[in-house]
């Protein structure tokens, strides 16, 4: 089910926020069973209204009610679009189609992509060049280029005097917040974990421009009080911690907590789930953040928790057995992901791997996660089902690692 809220965030800027608990896998890859939020933002000024971004296209109309609760749809005269992907301009469409010849206003890249996705030329579509200012009435917007946030055609909008930084995908996360705004501690703790699955499937891979969008604010001398993103809570309280937050994870950090191991298996048969267990069961004694999760005959866990998981973890214990001469395939899948989003950021694996008569999954996981320029600690190899002494002394070990990264 959809629904929106309409929420005021100051006496002339509304959200609009659409929230979808139907989208069950975001771009139709990561599951999301939490849901997602889209947001859009109206300023109105003395001389019509700015449209900042929109929802996807299945909730046109909805989104066409939720303008017209807060000013008349013929009013609009600009829309900013920050993002030409479909979640945040599906709804364009019937707005253009109600509208007419309203002024578009974006990157360069944003005007032939949208284009494109929506099949016609758009006449009314002025690129802005970076820093350029959005004025209508008495309100004063600046354009701020950020490529590649996670898209070449990505920008932020900041409106000075209201001191609101408008920033689509960059700064937003996964999940349906009880808030629209950063209401309490309560609110932030349950919300990051979806943010930080949301930037580890969808924006991790650019952690560069990150770094470099967060650089340029700073030079800019950009002294936002308010984040407004895209996807998820407002930051109205707390702004610094999701963008601290989002510089942690672009760096592949923690944002706080504890010492944190991530382990990550499949098994076919239980060989290498007798180890990983094993291993678990000497972990669970450690002050540790211990995530377990697995792929087996009974449980497929969510590969978006997956990755979120690892971003952030000081140690990632990946246990996969050989498949076909090569590895499993869902093992594959993941560290795939991994080696192309998490490319630099150089995570600590240990590798656990069975095979029947001729290993080779080891051998692959080490190929990728070197390749894409990880360390490989520790690699606990066995044919078949692991004996008592080989699971005692690779728990031991696997201690001694975690003993060894926490002294250095
Ligand atoms: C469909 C399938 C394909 C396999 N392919 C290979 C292989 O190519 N080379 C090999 O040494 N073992 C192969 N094996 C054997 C497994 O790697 C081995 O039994 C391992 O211990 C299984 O661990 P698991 O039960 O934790 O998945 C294969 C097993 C299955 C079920
Ligand atoms: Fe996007
Ligand atoms: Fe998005």
């Amino acid at each position: 089910m959809a629904t929106y809220r309409k929420y005021k965030l100051t006496d002339n800027v509304y959200l609009l926020r659409l929230d979808d608990a139907d989208t069950r896998f975001f771009e139709g890859i990561w599951p999301i069973p939490e849901g997602i939020t889209y947001n859009a933002y109206i300023i109105t000024t003395g001389e019509g209204s700015i449209l900042i971004d929109g929802w996807k296209r299945e909730f046109s109309s909805m989104f066409i009610e939720a303008i017209e609760e807060v000013t008349d749809l013929r009013d609009i005269r600009k829309i900013v679009i920050h993002h030409t992907e479909p979640d945040h301009t599906g709804s364009l469409d019937a707005v253009l189609r109600a509208l007419g010849n309203v002024e578009l206003l974006g990157t360069q890249f944003a005007k032939s992509m949208l284009e494109a996705f929506l099949g016609k030329s758009l006449p009314n579509f002025k690129p802005l060049k970076d820093g350029e200012k959005i004025t209508l009435g008495d309100v004063e917007l600046t354009f701020i280029h950020t490529p590649w946030l996670h898209w070449p055609d990505t920008a932020m909008t900041y409106y000075a005097e209201k001191k609101i930084l408008f920033t689509c995908d960059a700064f937003g996360g996964y999940s349906i917040p009880r808030t629209v705004i950063d209401a309490s501690e309560d609110i932030v703790n349950e919300y990051l974990p979806h943010a930080r699955d949301y930037f580890a499937n969808i924006v991790a891979k650019y952690s560069q421009h990150v770094i470099k969008a967060v650089d340029k604010l700073v030079s800019m001398g950009i002294d936002y009080k308010i984040v407004a993103p895209g996807h998820g809570l407002v930051w109205v309280n707390r702004p610094d911690i999701i963008v601290k937050s989002y510089l942690a994870w672009a760096r592949g950090e923690r944002f706080g907590g504890k010492f944190k191991v991530v382990i990550v298996y499949s098994s076919m048969y239980g060989n290498v789930e007798k180890m990983i267990s094993s291993i678990v069961e000497r972990l669970e004694g450690l002050d540790i953040e211990l995530k377990v999760y697995k792929f087996t005959d009974k449980t497929h866990d969510n590969i978006s928790d997956v990755l979120g998981d690892m971003l952030d973890a000081d140690l990632i214990i990946l246990g996969a057995s050989t498949y076909e001469g090569a590895l499993n395939p869902l093992m594959e899948k993941i560290v795939s992901s991994i080696c192309s989003k998490f490319k630099g950021l150089r995570k600590r694996f240990i590798i656990v791997s069975s095979y029947g008569w001729a290993a080779s999954a080891d051998k692959e996981l080490t190929r990728k996660l070197t390749d894409a320029g990880m360390e490989i600690i520790k690699n606990i190899t066995y044919k078949g089902r692991p004996g008592r002494d080989l699971l005692e002394k690779a728990s031991e070990d696997v201690v001694k690692v975690i003993r060894d990264i926490r002294g250095a």
